[in-house]
């Protein structure tokens, strides 16, 4: 008995994974297997519907095409690239997923947890809350010296030929361990400049601490800042607050303004953490920018188990992406003439877009980025520090330990998060926040499906406006150009 075997050219053309979408009257595609945008003319708009229902031998197509006009040099070239950009193929092709990265992947970035101790009690921390999952109890209160700079040679070294490295302080709150972060900065330079490295430096803080001398230094370094703040008083001191229950606004506004003032030398950002009676986004974004002076607001909903009281729910989730939408229109509205607009979750998302990001991870923890502990623990990132979750090693007994990070990556890669592998929108989310899908549903490998439906949505609308952008100012976009 003979088996005919068919060519790949003698197979019909079908359609290949795609999110389809409109922008200024065009069509586009988000081709879900390379996390590229593709605009459709004339000819790929008609291919796009002739296989939109059933798959087609070439010379059906070809028929189908010459009927409606076109020259067969047209069709040929068309379909050519048609089945480059992977929008159209022959046959069946293997599902891909990026690869789980070598058990050396280098390190970037390094977060040191400088103190686990706070001077604020903020109603949602996931430090400090019925959802905290750090141990704390037995570790130093504030990182020293020894394992600061015991963290930085780690970085140096697990860094490999990486020519530019990146130390984040965290905490608690960050500032109440200044000391420690100054001498760290002198140490990572003098260490960076000897072994031929770029360091950058970032700090996240309540602000209540800051100061004229600490704000100089921060300049002189050109040290990042993310301040925590959520919105005007009102909506501020609902959860962030001191341990007497006084809310912080007051406190921190004249210190941020003169942050805002006397720092210029790198970026300064807001950074609003959104809970149940918090979700006012454009309320909060223009009292931050006009009223405070911020260039760049970034909001991010609280982490929470769903049982918590702050917790956001769906119903606010609605409202939180209805005021994204207004936002990001407005962002649009900017980018088409050209302006800056400081609506930072839009910003990052276009950028990630742009650069056809296909993620096998959510984000950095354990792979480029990993958190370290008070007491030198090194962990998946800050959120799980000295946490029995996540653990990696410690930097003075042994460094990272390569196994327990190359397990964890194994088992949390996309190729694993088997809901995930028919959702349009993998290649940007890969599964979500390892916190949130713990908090959530007690296991870092838990897709965060309660998200889904609001993170296709958040991307289909910055998909929208990336469109727009494409066509009504595509200059634009250059500015992620290699981000
Ligand atoms: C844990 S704090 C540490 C640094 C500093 N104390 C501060 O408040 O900026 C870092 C950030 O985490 C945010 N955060 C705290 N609990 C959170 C939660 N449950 N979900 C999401 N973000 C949270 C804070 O609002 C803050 O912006
Ligand atoms: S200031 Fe930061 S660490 Fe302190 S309780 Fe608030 S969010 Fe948590
Ligand atoms: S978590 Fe949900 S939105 Fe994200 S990739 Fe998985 S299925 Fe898609």
């Amino acid at each position: 008995m003979s088996t005919a075997v068919m060519t790949p050219v003698e197979l019909p053309y079908r359609l290949r994974e795609a999110h389809s979408f409109e922008a200024s009257g065009e069509k586009f595609l988000y081709l879900v297997p390379s996390g590229a945008i593709f605009s459709l003319d004339k000819i790929g708009k008609e291919v796009l519907h002739g296989l939109a229902d059933r798959d087609l031998h070439k010379e059906e197509l070809v028929q189908m095409l010459l009927a409606r006009g076109h020259s067969a040099r047209e069709i040929e070239v068309a379909l050519a690239e048609l089945e480059q950009s992977e929008v159209i193929m022959r046959g069946t092709a293997k599902q891909k997923m990026p690869t789980v990265p070598e058990k050396t992947f280098p390190l970037q970035r390094i977060v040191l947890n400088v103190t686990n101790q706070c001077n604020l009690a903020c109603g949602y921390c996931y430090e400090y809350s019925d959802d905290k999952i750090s141990q704390t109890a037995g570790k130093p209160k504030y990182m020293d010296h020894a394992i600061a700079e015991a963290s930085i040679d780690l970085l140096i070294k697990e860094s490999a030929d990486r020519p530019s490295i990146h130390v984040t302080f965290f905490g608690g709150e960050t500032l109440l361990n200044f000391p420690l972060l100054r001498s760290t900065v002198h140490y990572a330079k003098e260490r960076c400049a000897l072994a031929g490295k770029q360091v950058e430096f970032s700090l996240t803080t309540n602000a209540t601490l800051l100061s004229e001398p600490i704000v100089d230094f921060l300049a002189e370094h050109q040290v990042g800042v993310t301040v925590s703040i959520d919105g005007d008083k009102e909506l501020n001191d609902k959860m962030r607050i001191f341990h007497d229950g006084r809310g912080s606004y007051e406190v921190i506004v004249p210190k941020i303004k003169m942050l805002l003032e006397r720092h210029k030398t790198n970026s300064i950002g807001a950074r609003v953490t959104l809970s149940s009676g918090v979700s006012h986004v454009r309320r909060i974004y223009e009292h931050l920018t006009q009223e405070v002076g911020f260039y760049a607001v970034g909001f991010s909903p609280a982490t929470a188990n769903p049982e918590r009281l702050y917790s956001i729910g769906p119903q606010k989730m609605s409202a939180v992406l209805g005021g994204f939408e207004d936002l990001a229109w407005e962002y649009r509205d900017y980018a088409v003439t050209g302006r800056q607009h400081g609506f930072t979750n839009a910003n990052d998302t276009l950028k990630e877009l742009h650069s056809g990001m296909s993620k096998a991870y959510p984000c950095g923890a354990g792979l480029g980025l990993l958190g370290v502990g008070t007491a030198g623990d090194v962990s998946l990132c800050h959120r799980f520090v000295d946490s029995p979750v996540g653990k990696m090693g410690h930097v003075m007994e042994g460094g990272v330990d390569h196994e327990a990070r190359h397990e964890f990556l194994e088992t949390h890669h996309l190729g694993a998060r088997y809901d995930c592998h028919t959702c349009w929108a993998r290649p940007v989310c890969a599964g979500g926040c390892y916190h949130e899908a713990f908090v959530h549903y007690g296991d870092t490998s838990a897709a965060t499906l309660h998200y889904c439906d609001w993170i296709r949505g958040w991307n289909d609308l910055c998909l929208r406006i990336y469109g727009d952008i494409a066509v009504k100012n595509p200059a634009y976009l250059q500015r992620f150009d290699g981000a």
